[in-house]
């Protein structure tokens, strides 16, 4: 297929600046269409958790007048990555490959006050009868070796677009405000690859990671005894 293209982007066309025709395969022109249908697909799916989760939330608002979700933050994977991800596994470079091979391309993250909201917002979540749970991590019993905590879900989900029913995948990363703290400064740390670490900055996050897991443990119990002075019946 030929494609008129104006390099100065603008719609004056002069001399210096001439139309240039561009021969694009109909293949790659056909794959590129295809990937954007499918990052809509992505961004759809993304959308219909986040209304689950809000809603939890609202309802459970209602009921024990607290919000468990802090933050509901969401992204699609950007082009580059997925390809990097797909080439770094050893996975074919193509839509359906990224379908079929890639998790993570659609991702939420819940941030929640406490560690035993994290539990009742996942459970609540995995019972709902048009979502199918195909993992889940829990990074928060069994913290990665770096003290890494946070609970993971990849879930399916149906989703209805004009012509078909899709199921979609998404991953769901669920944890609390202190160990979502702690992920971005260890996610800063992961980026400056030149960063002169002789594992001292690793052990000092390590060390955080635990005064926060046990911070978090506090917060909970400090929680549960004003709830339970507040309401005696609830013992
Ligand atoms: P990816 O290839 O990174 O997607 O990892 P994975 O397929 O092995 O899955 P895993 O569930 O272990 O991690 C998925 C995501 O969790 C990552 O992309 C990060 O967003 C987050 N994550 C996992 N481990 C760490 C960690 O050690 N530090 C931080 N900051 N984030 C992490
Ligand atoms: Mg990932």
């Amino acid at each position: 297929m030929n494609i008129t293209m104006n390099p100065s982007g603008g719609l004056v066309q002069s001399a210096v600046n001439a139309p240039m025709t561009v021969d694009i395969p109909d293949s790659f022109l056909n794959e590129a269409l295809q990937f954007r249908e499918m990052m809509m697909m992505y961004t759809c799916a993304i959308r219909e958790v986040k209304t689950k989760l809000e809603v939890l939330n609202d309802d459970l608002a209602v009921r024990y007048q607290r919000n468990p979700i802090q933050m509901i933050k969401s992204r699609v994977k950007k082009p580059l990555s997925i390809l990097e991800k797909l080439k770094r596994r050893g996975y074919p470079v193509s839509v359906q490959s990224v379908a079929e091979n890639l998790y993570d391309v659609a991702g939420i993250r819940v941030i929640c006050s406490f560690i035993d909201d994290i539990y009742v917002v996942a459970e609540m979540l995995a019972r709902q009868d048009d979502v199918n749970v195909l993992m889940v991590k829990d990074y928060i019993r069994c913290p990665k070796v770096n003290g890494y905590r946070s609970y993971h879900m990849i879930i399916e989900i149906p989703v209805f677009f004009s012509d078909r029913k899709e199921k979609m995948r998404v991953e769901v990363q669920i944890r609390t405000m202190a160990m979502d703290f702690w992920a971005s400064l260890d996610h800063q740390m992961k980026y400056k690859k030149d960063l002169d670490d002789s594992g001292e900055i690793s052990e000092e996050l390590k060390e955080c990671a635990e005064i926060i897991a046990q911070t978090d443990l506090k917060m909970q119990s400090i929680r549960q005894k004003i709830e339970n002075r507040a309401n005696p019946s609830r013992l």
